[in-house]
């Protein structure tokens, strides 16, 4: 076989398995989308898409001596994109055990891992007082328990962005609303 034929093979088989990942990705999120329905208490796994994403993390300013935190981390998107490009200390707390466990994966991969922690947590249970950056991508039926954890747990300076859904307290000032793709991106102050 000449290097052309090997080359070509090599290409067939990464479509192939890109493939596979990607079914499997497509699977999952309508699996979760089905246990929401079922389950109110979750949030069904949906990636942020990029654009999003790095206009919430240029709205947080993010510093490396930030803790930033993602509530319901999925795969770690978020999380290690954060970390390679601010190399800000990362944390992620994700409910479900299959993509806690691709993050984990994922993380034995990351050249930051040592400040990057992922928690295979119910966001309820952990304490959200040492993070003074939060990301959160979730949906308008679970935001007002999110909002009471908020103004339970952050001191006072803690800045949110959260993406395409808007949060309401009068604990959390809202400072920028930015337009992307007829979509928002919030960042609110704790006050
Ligand atoms: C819309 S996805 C966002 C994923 C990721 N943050 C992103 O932006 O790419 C919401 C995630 O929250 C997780 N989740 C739902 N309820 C949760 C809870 N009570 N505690 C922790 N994670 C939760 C889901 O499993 C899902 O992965």
């Amino acid at each position: 076989m000449n290097y052309w034929h090997l080359l070509v093979n090599i290409i067939r088989l990464g479509l192939a398995v890109s493939l596979i990942f990607l079914s499997i990705r497509i699977i999952f999120i309508q699996l979760t989308f089905q246990k929401t329905l079922k389950n109110k208490s979750l949030v069904p796994y949906l990636p942020s898409r990029d654009i999003f994403m790095k206009k919430a993390l240029t709205l947080l300013k993010l510093k490396p001596s930030d803790m930033f935190v993602d509530i319901g981390s999925g795969t770690g998107k978020v999380l290690f994109f954060a970390s390679r490009k601010y190399g800000v200390n990362s944390t992620g707390i994700e409910i479900r055990k299959i993509l806690y466990l691709f993050s984990v994966f994922y993380r034995f991969f990351s050249f930051n891992k040592r400040k990057i922690l992922i928690l295979n947590e119910d966001y309820r249970n952990v304490d959200l007082l040492k993070f003074n950056k939060i990301y959160i991508f979730g949906i308008p039926s679970r935001m007002p328990e999110l909002v009471k954890k908020f103004e339970a747990d952050l001191k006072k300076g803690t800045y949110i962005a959260s993406i395409i859904f808007p949060i309401k307290s009068s604990e959390l000032k809202l400072k920028t609303k930015t337009s992307v793709l007829k979509r928002f991106v919030y960042l609110y102050k704790k006050v």
